[in-house]
């Protein structure tokens, strides 16, 4: 395994990990500033950071690349971004960058749809926090995480992914309210577990398609006037004007719904409440929000005749992966029964 002093020359002075996540249901609901309840993986990303004795240098063990990061320069279109936004998102606010030489080290799949550049952000800034003694919550680094994923690489990303993976506890999904950034843990209760598979399709490059869903929000939050997209009764949706910003805000302001419900069931241990409405957001992500892909539709189909509770597409969409409930005792016996119908099908590792 490569070292830190291997890199570098010299040992690391602070060691951060943040994880990837899994959404179990709420998506796209970040977007109006509604309910999401992710959970975060025991795979993650591991940033070392240490003095350097001039500039910031990052380096990637998945990429063997070192990299002089220039705190001017905009993005480049590859990894070190995730490292250079929240670092010029940080000076922006105020903090200080030191030079400094940072190691990444994932083990985590890329772009799998299991928040890989939240998970990067999130830990260069808690690393860059623990090196220079900058005291900041876990909210004020996911809020400047995604500011970076914003502002610096483009992408008009709510903050479900950021929160999850800054404040998240192992073996809890995260209850989180997006526009008051308040949330609690909830327990995933015994003989339980959940599935995340990936469907063998990699995620298209979406950030064309994420944006343009924001887009079609934000019409019609402009159209509907002064009170909030997430406060509207579900109806509001038929009185839009364009039948697509019609077909976005029905799945946004029906998820925000079922996710309020889903997290009370999670809480009450009512399992096949929570899978039935996993199982309708799958549907509503299909034929609404139109972010599912044939693969993804297959598998998740695979997923509930093999037996799961619930069974839907998880992230952005457009290919990566599904989240499946299902009862710890059958889990083996089911993935069997999913990987024979689905081979390219492969399980992500929790
Ligand atoms: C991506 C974004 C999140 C969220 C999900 C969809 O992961 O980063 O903010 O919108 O898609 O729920």
């Amino acid at each position: 395994m490569t070292s830190h002093e291997d890199v570098f020359g010299q040992e690391a002075a602070a060691t951060c990990f943040a994880p990837g996540r899994v959404n179990l249901i709420g998506e796209y609901t970040d977007l109006i500033g509604g309910n999401v309840l992710p959970m975060p993986l025991t795979k993650g990303i591991t940033v070392t950071v240490g003095p350097a004795l001039s500039g910031v240098h990052a380096f990637s063990t998945a990429e063997e690349t070192k990299i002089e990061i220039n705190l001017g320069e905009g993005k480049k279109n590859h990894w070190a971004d995730y490292v250079a936004g929240p670092l010029v998102m940080a000076e922006k606010a105020g903090a200080t960058i030191p030079p400094m030489n940072l190691m990444v080290e994932s083990d985590l799949p890329a772009g799998a749809g299991v928040s890989s550049s939240a998970a990067l952000e999130v830990a260069t800034l808690k690393a860059l926090f623990a090196f220079t003694g900058q005291g900041h919550s876990n909210t004020d680094i996911a809020l400047l995480a995604q500011k970076a994923e914003n502002e610096f690489c483009g992408v008009k990303c709510g903050i479900m992914d950021q929160m999850a993976v800054s404040v998240g506890n192992q073996g809890h999904a995260l209850a989180l309210n997006c526009e008051t950034l308040e949330w609690d843990q909830v327990a995933l209760p015994k003989g339980w577990s959940i599935a995340v598979i990936h469907c063998g399709e990699a995620r298209q490059l979406t950030d064309g398609a994420y944006n343009e869903r924001r887009a079609a929000l934000d019409e019609a939050a402009a159209e509907i006037g002064p009170i909030s997209l997430r406060s509207q009764s579900i109806d509001v949706a038929e009185k839009l004007s364009d039948p697509l910003v019609v077909r976005r805000v029905r799945h946004v302001l029906s998820e925000q719904a079922r996710t309020l419900r889903a997290t009370e069931a999670l809480r009450a241990g009512d399992m096949s409440l929570l899978g039935k409405l996993m199982n309708e957001s799958h549907e509503s992500l299909r034929t609404n929000f139109e972010v599912s892909t044939g693969s993804l539709d297959r598998l998740v189909a695979a997923a509930r005749d093999a037996g799961a509770f619930g069974a839907r597409l998880t992230g952005a969409g457009f290919g990566g992966c599904i989240v499946a409930l299902v009862a710890e005792s059958e889990r083996e016996s089911w993935w069997h029964a999913v990987s024979t119908e689905c081979p390219a099908a492969w399980a992500v590792e929790l």
